[in-house]
């Protein structure tokens, strides 16, 4: 049989449907992206396709996850990029929903149904600074779990708050639907990937957003070494990051800045926010790079994820 050269366009369930018919009995893996696609959402396509028969890639620049304050219409759309990205790393069809039948009753909240996560979850870390971002997120996500009925999903670690939000609606509302976090994908360097680094556009700039990863490992290595000499040390979360973050600067560049927004241990799975390490701890960080560019990034304290895969894109 030929290759297929051209994926094929789904924009409403009518037509999902109808491409699902074409593959009976194949099991359907979902993985939801805003596109604008990087090697690491090649990565979650490449691993959807390793674990089902079909992959449908659904690119949909969300408006209910932007604040009236955040540029939806300046977020970057690169469609025909995309669907090469999507076409080479495997994906069956692409999804662009029609926005009028995704929100049929609109996007005003005082018209549409919308889903609210539990605000131990969002009232931290991104949500402080994003009150409905979390919503405009679930809400979405469910809308399109509803359109495929996958058998998975697939979604990128590094959204750690965004993941563990989505893995609490699938269990409180029982979706038969297995969902997959994929390891962060980072440079050789450490640098995590992200659409954002396109942004750091200076060797200062991109020299500095290396601080992020730099702290989360100086900080894994710190707690870990500790453990190992005493399991039952009390280890203060703000103190750690603070001293290592101290003796971590000088060595950047001192312009721009990073101001961080956060830098913060929670339980992996609760989220719970943690004084004090433990061996369930999740590192996160969030900083600007000169005010400009927001990167978040994060790191397990145990295990250090061997999966955690390097890809070369400078
Ligand atoms: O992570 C993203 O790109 C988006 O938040 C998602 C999950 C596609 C929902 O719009």
């Amino acid at each position: 049989m030929l290759p297929q050269l051209q994926l094929p366009v789904l924009t409403t369930p009518a037509e999902i449907q109808a491409f699902k018919a074409m593959h009976p009995q194949q099991t359907v893996a979902l993985v939801p992206t805003m596109g604008n696609l990087h090697e690491g959402h090649k990565s979650l396509i490449r691993l959807a396709k390793q674990r089902a028969d079909v992959v449908i890639v659904s690119i949909f620049v969300n408006p209910t996850q932007f604040a009236p304050t955040e540029d939806f219409s300046q977020y970057p759309r690169t469609w025909e990029a995309d669907l090469l990205a999507c076409k080479s790393a495997g994906a069956s069809a692409v999804l662009a929903p029609n926005p009028e039948a995704l929100y049929p009753m609109g996007t005003p909240l005082d018209h549409r149904f919308s889903v609210v996560p539990p605000k131990k979850l969002t009232h931290q870390l991104c949500g402080l600074n994003r009150p409905t971002h979390f919503e405009g997120v679930a809400t979405v996500v469910l809308k399109l779990f509803n359109w495929v009925q996958p058998n998975i999903a697939v979604f990128g670690e590094k959204d750690a708050q965004q993941l563990a939000i989505l893995r609490w609606m699938v269990n409180d509302f029982g979706l038969p639907i297995e969902l997959i976090g994929h390891p962060i994908v980072r440079q050789p360097d450490g640098l995590a990937l992200s659409s954002r680094n396109q942004y750091l556009t200076t060797p200062e700039a991109k020299a500095l957003a290396l601080g992020l990863s730099t702290l989360l490992m100086g900080v894994q290595r710190f707690v870990q070494q500790a453990f190992t000499e005493n399991p039952t040390a009390v280890i203060s979360v703000e103190k750690t990051f603070q001293q290592k973050w101290e003796s971590i600067a000088p060595q950047l560049p001192s312009s721009p800045t990073i101001s961080w927004d956060y830098w913060q241990a929670v339980h992996r799975e609760s989220f719970d926010p943690q004084a004090y390490f433990s061996p369930e701890s999740l590192l996160l960080v969030a900083g600007k790079v000169g005010d400009v560019v927001r990167l978040i990034d994060n790191l397990a304290l145990y295990p250090p994820n061997p999966n955690e895969s390097v890809v070369n894109c400078s």
